[in-house]
């Protein structure tokens, strides 16, 4: 059978694989491109998202999007999305299992999307996706998984908590716009950035 993100999205508006749908307004399935060249994953939707059905929307997802913009990116030419798709209760961070119930959406919406880079925001992200621990010692990098590459850089709620991330976070876009269009514009095997 053909996937295509719609049915994707549709699957997950409807989804009762975990106790997070009881909860829900909306589901979060993520937005952006089908052609998306960069993919961004974050931890979970927050009460914004879950009253919108969008990710990355509130005070976080505003400061997201400044600094794509500052960086040239538009957020409709991205796809942006989180590893779980439902609002944890009073925003905890997910469980395992909640985790492992959604990964097929993810693992269906990376397989299509098929982007050059996949960036990372934050320690749930990082942990789920590549089973790294620190963030913070680790942000920066690009790194080659089961032949894609994911970049990784702090979670941009973690500025509203500490305002000094901002220029890292600013830092590591930037980064990771230039890796991209130089992977882009040579064609460039990934080797070369790694
Ligand atoms: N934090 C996330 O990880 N994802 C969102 O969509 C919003 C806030």
């Amino acid at each position: 059978m053909i996937d295509t993100l719609e049915i994707i999205t549709d699957e997950i508006r409807k989804c009762t694989l975990c106790r997070l749908c009881e909860d829900r307004t909306n589901a979060v399935p993520g937005d952006g491109s089908s052609l998306a060249k960069l993919m961004f994953i974050g931890e979970a939707p927050g009460r914004n998202e879950d009253k919108q059905g969008r990710p990355f929307v509130g005070t976080a997802g505003k400061l997201l999007t400044e600094i794509l913009e500052e960086a040239g990116v538009s957020r409709e030419d991205v796809f942006i999305t989180n590893v779980v798709k439902c609002r944890p209760p009073n925003n905890r961070v997910p469980t395992n299992q909640e985790r492992s119930s959604c990964r097929p959406y993810l693992e269906r919406q990376i397989k299509l999307i098929n982007p050059k880079i996949i960036c990372i925001l934050g320690r749930t992200a990082y942990e789920s996706l590549l089973k790294g621990n620190s963030i913070t010692s680790n942000r920066g990098k690009l790194i080659e998984h089961e032949n894609r590459l994911y970049f990784l850089t702090v979670h941009p709620a973690a500025i509203i908590y500490n305002p000094k991330l901002k220029s890292l976070l600013k830092k590591d876009i930037a980064n990771l716009i230039n890796t991209l269009s130089k992977l882009e514009s040579k064609n460039n095997s990934m080797e070369e950035y790694l």
